[in-house]
């Protein structure tokens, strides 16, 4: 056979190709064969069946079907679950275990927080009862004070004569921190009762409507009402310190229980005082933990107050996950609210309809001279340059003394 020197040069050419395809097929092997064998040893994968493996199939989707009704248990394919469902992994994830993010947002390393259900469950359980009990409570003992001991008269009948009790300013401020807390009470008792109560009877359509626009009234009330107590701390303030006749006072029980026992007090009397503080503080804690959730993950107070308290014995988690900080947040916020919605429950009703005269003092700013030595006695003598009475003292609380004016 003749071989040209061309087809020298070709058979050179596929011998050298055929080598290199063979050292390509060896190499891309070995790697190949290392790579499987790394990967054996860190991932065992579990044995697939025919509910984990993602399927490409045509309509397989994490959305449910258009034909699911709205509420029905979810009907999500089975077939969407991640392949390698590793159980090890999401009993971790399950519990709280945090994962790294490479986003900004590194709350988003926490996919699942189970504490969430614990407090889910006491805010849909436990707090909802204990509102309900505490506002039904203070409703029944008010009827029952009631049906006692009827509306609280003024015992000497009216004098005719009137006192400025209460300056425009005052009473401008009363009503900038009532009239916003009576929206707040009604707008956050709606989120709280109000899909159990009110939706049923005014259907899906009206209670959207009205808790979107009770949202937004609750939110821009807020600023009123925190205004309105800046301004009585102002007014009221030095009003409302312990005085020498707040423990008569207390002792005979404020004489609401009677005609005839008027104990004296100043300005305020011990009662309006424990009002006027309970307004100050759990207001000023509600605004607190409202502004909180108002603007999420901005305050995380509890973690410090859980430290604080343990230095008195207590054993209060103070690791708390910013999360956990909004639900302690939402949790106090209600409790209190719920708290001082049935105090102030009990000073509506004895500033209105339960006493006789008061109304007028938050009105007109006027009241009746007799209403105002009954209350009030030091009070008048201070304005009208009169000795001051003697406080109440335990033995005339026993024996039903007359008012002081007698
Ligand atoms: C909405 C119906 C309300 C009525 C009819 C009402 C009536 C009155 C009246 C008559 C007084 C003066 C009592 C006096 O002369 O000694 C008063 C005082 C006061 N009110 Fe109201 N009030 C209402 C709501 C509220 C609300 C919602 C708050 C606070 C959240 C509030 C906080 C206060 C405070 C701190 C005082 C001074 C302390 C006291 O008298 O208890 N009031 N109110």
């Amino acid at each position: 056979m003749i071989i040209t020197s061309n087809t020298k040069d070709m058979l050179v050419l596929m011998c050298l190709s055929l080598v290199m395809i063979l050292a390509g097929d060896l190499t891309n092997n070995l790697a190949s064969a290392q790579q499987t064998s790394a990967e054996e040893q860190v991932i065992t994968l579990p044995p697939q069946s025919s509910t984990n493996i993602l399927s490409s199939s045509p309509g397989s989707s994490v959305r449910p079907p258009a034909s699911q009704k709205w509420g029905a248990p979810a009907d999500v394919p089975t077939t969407v679950l991640p392949q390698e469902s590793d159980p090890t992994v999401w009993g971790l994830i399950r519990h709280g275990r945090k994962g790294l993010v490479s986003i900004p947002n590194q709350r988003a390393g926490l996919l699942v927080q189970s504490q969430g259900q614990d407090w889910r469950a006491f805010r849909n359980d436990s707090i909802f009862k204990f509102g309900g009990w505490v506002l039904l409570g203070i409703i029944a003992a008010l009827v029952v004070f009631f049906l006692a001991r009827g509306r609280i008269k003024i015992s000497h009948g009216r004098a005719g004569t009137t006192i400025l009790r209460f300056k425009t300013i005052e009473r401008m401020t009363h009503w900038l921190t009532a009239v916003p807390f009576v929206i707040l009470a009604l707008t956050g008792l709606n989120l709280m009762y109000g899909r159990d109560y009110i939706l049923p009877i005014i259907g899906h359509e009206a209670f959207a409507d009205i808790t979107i626009a009770g949202k937004w009234l609750h939110n821009f009330m807020a600023f009123a009402f925190m205004l309105g107590l800046v301004l009585m701390v102002v007014l009221w303030v030095r009003h409302n310190l312990w005085d020498k006749y707040d423990w008569g006072w207390i002792r005979a029980g404020g004489g609401i229980f009677s005609d005839d026992v008027h104990p004296p007090a100043r300005k305020f009397n011990a009662g309006q005082k424990i009002v006027f503080w309970a307004v100050i503080l759990a207001g000023a804690s509600i605004s607190y933990s409202g502004l909180a959730l108002m603007f999420p993950f901005a305050m995380e107070p509890f973690a410090a107050t859980f430290a604080f308290l343990n230095n008195f014995g207590t054993e209060l988690p103070t690791q708390l996950e910013p999360i956990q900080e909004m639900q302690l947040l939402q949790t106090w916020h209600a409790i209190v609210a719920v708290i001082l919605i049935g105090l102030i429950f009990a000073h509506i009703y004895i500033g209105s309809f339960g006493m006789e005269g008061a109304i007028d003092a938050m009105w007109t700013g006027e009241v009746d001279e007799n209403w105002a030595r009954e209350h009030h006695a030091a009070w008048v003598a201070e304005l009208k340059g009169e000795p001051e009475p003697e406080p109440l003292s335990f033995e005339a609380v026993g024996s039903a003394e007359k008012p002081s004016h007698d």
